[in-house]
């Protein structure tokens, strides 16, 4: 399947990151709107994957306190397991030229996802939202030019 990422420029764009985190997120996993769509919203930078010019995922990044925290990775159901998740995540490390700390909460059934992807797992889990997460650190002893060919 051919897709590409692209960070999105547009409010248009935005709404399209919006259509997919409602049907991923609110819809499917039960988060209510009010905790997905916060006050954290406008500071972040987003992305989106199309497949011919469908837009099927998602992510975004913010600065914060710790460092560079990646999230609100989504990708349509059906669209799953055909990389487009993992495209995103290596968009956005060579997308990221700071020297901060990058960081995750993952969804337990996403740690294997991010651990592929040269995540390590830090600390206890924790629950957020009703759902289990754990803390990841992209381990940035893995050299990400050379780990993350675009
Ligand atoms: C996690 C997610 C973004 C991965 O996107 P993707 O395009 O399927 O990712 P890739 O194709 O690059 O990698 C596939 C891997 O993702 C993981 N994955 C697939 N479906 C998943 C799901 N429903 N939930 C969590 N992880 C999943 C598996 O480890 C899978 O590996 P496998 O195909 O060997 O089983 C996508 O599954 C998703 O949107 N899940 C629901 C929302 C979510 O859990 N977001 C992460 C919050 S931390």
């Amino acid at each position: 399947m051919d897709f590409n990422v692209k960070i999105v420029k547009s409010d248009s764009e935005k709404e399209l990151v919006l259509n997919i985190r409602k049907d991923v997120f609110i819809r499917g996993l039960n988060i209510p709107e009010h905790l997905e769509i916060d006050e954290t919203e406008n500071t972040a930078t987003y992305v989106l994957a199309y497949t011919k010019n469908k837009p099927v995922g998602t992510a975004r990044w913010r600065k914060t306190k710790k460092g560079i925290k990646l999230e609100r990775f989504a990708v349509l159901d059906k669209y799953r397991s055909n990389g487009i998740g993992s495209k995103m995540t290596k968009f956005i490390l060579n997308n990221l030229k700071e020297t901060q700390p990058i960081y995750l909460y993952a969804q337990v059934s996403a740690i294997k996802f991010y651990k592929r992807l040269g995540f390590k797992s830090i600390g206890n889990i924790f629950e957020q939202v009703g759902i289990k997460h754990q803390k990841m650190i992209y381990d940035l002893d893995g050299k990400k030019a050379n780990v993350f060919p675009s």
